[in-house]
C-alpha cells in the first residue's frame, strides 16, 4: 500500500507556488491507471479523447456521460495517490448551469473523480463559478478546444495574432477568477502560454504549448505510440506499442495455426 498522501486540488497550487511542475496524464481504464499512479504521475485526466483514443469515434463529440462514466469509474477505483479529474462531454454542460450541476456532480458522486474539467474561458467562467460554489472543483480549458471543432474547422494552434493573445489572457483571467483549479493551455503559441502562466496564481497544465506551462498534460496512447500513423507533433513517443502488440499477437496467432501453443507447460 502507498503512503503516499494523496494528491488534493490545494496541491496543485501549492506545486505551482514551489515550481515542482505537475503531471498529468490521460487514462481511460484500471490497469493503465494503476501503473500510472504507481509510477507518480499527480492527475490522472479521464479525457473525452477516450472517444477517439478508445472508442474509435472521428472525434470527441459523439462521446456520452455513460461511456464517461464508465472509464472515470474505473480510474478512480486505480487511484491511490493521483488526482483524478473527469472531462465534461460535449452538450452535458452547455445547455445552462443546471445540466452542468446535474452531471457534474455524477462525476463526483457516482464516478469517485475528484474534479471536472469544461472547455471555454470567459464564456464557461459562470458555470465554473456554479460548480465551484456547489463544491466541485473545475479545471478550465482553453486554447484549442476540440469539442469546437465544427467551428473552428480543425485542430489549429491558438494565439497566434496579438488579439488572438490577449483574448486568451483574458479567458484565463475570468477561469481563475471564478474559482478554477488549473488551466489546460492546448495548443496555445509558446511565449503566450508563457505569459499566461505568469499572469495566474492557478497551475496551467500545457499540451503543445511549450515548455514554461506550469505542468503537462500528454493523451496517453500518443506517448505510448498505440496508433503507427497518428503523430501529433507536440506529442513525444516514449515508445513504439503498436509495434510490441503487433509482434505479440502474430506470434500467438502463428503459435496456434502451428500446434505451438498450448505446448505441456501451459497445459
Ligand atoms: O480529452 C483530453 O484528453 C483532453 C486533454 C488533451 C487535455 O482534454
Amino acid at each position: 500500500m502507498s503512503t503516499e498522501k494523496p494528491v488534493t486540488v490545494p496541491c496543485l497550487c501549492r506545486m505551482k507556488k514551489e515550481g515542482r511542475k505537475i503531471v498529468v496524464l490521460t487514462a481511460y481504464d484500471y490497469p493503465f491507471a494503476r501503473l500510472m499512479d504507481s509510477c507518480g504521475i499527480d492527475v490522472l485526466l479521464v479525457g473525452d479523447s477516450v472517444g477517439n483514443a478508445v472508442l474509435g469515434y472521428a472525434d470527441t463529440i459523439p462521446v456520452t456521460m455513460e461511456e464517461m462514466l464508465h472509464h472515470v469509474k474505473a480510474v478512480s477505483r486505480a487511484a491511490r495517490r493521483a488526482l483524478v479529474v473527469a472531462d465534461m462531454p460535449f452538450m452535458s454542460y452547455q445547455a445552462g448551469r443546471k445540466q452542468a450541476l446535474e452531471n457534474a456532480g455524477r462525476f463526483l458522486k457516482e464516478g469517485g473523480a475528484k474534479a471536472v474539467k469544461l472547455e471555454g474561458g470567459a464564456r464557461a467562467a459562470e458555470t465554473v463559478a456554479f460548480l465551484t460554489s456547489a463544491g466541485i472543483p473545475v479545471m478550465g480549458h482553453i486554447g484549442m478546444t476540440p469539442q469546437s471543432v465544427n467551428v473552428t474547422g480543425g485542430y489549429l494552434r491558438q494565439g497566434t495574432s496579438e488579439e488572438a493573445a490577449a483574448a486568451l489572457e483574458e479567458d484565463a483571467r475570468a477561469l481563475e477568477e471564478a474559482g478554477a483549479i488549473a488551466v489546460v493551455l492546448e495548443l496555445v503559441s509558446p511565449p503566450v502560454a508563457a505569459r499566461v502562466t505568469g499572469s495566474l496564481e492557478i497551475p496551467t497544465i500545457g499540451i503543445g504549448s511549450g515548455p514554461d506551462c506550469d505542468g503537462q498534460v500528454l493523451v496517453m496512447h500518443d506517448m505510448l505510440g498505440m496508433d503507427e500513423h497518428f503523430r501529433p507533433r507536440h506529442a513525444k513517443r516514449y515508445m513504439e506499442l503498436h509495434a510490441l502488440l503487433r509482434e505479440a499477437f502474430t506470434a500467438y496467432a502463428e503459435d496456434v495455426r502451428a500446434g505451438r501453443f498450448p505446448s505441456e507447460e501451459h497445459s
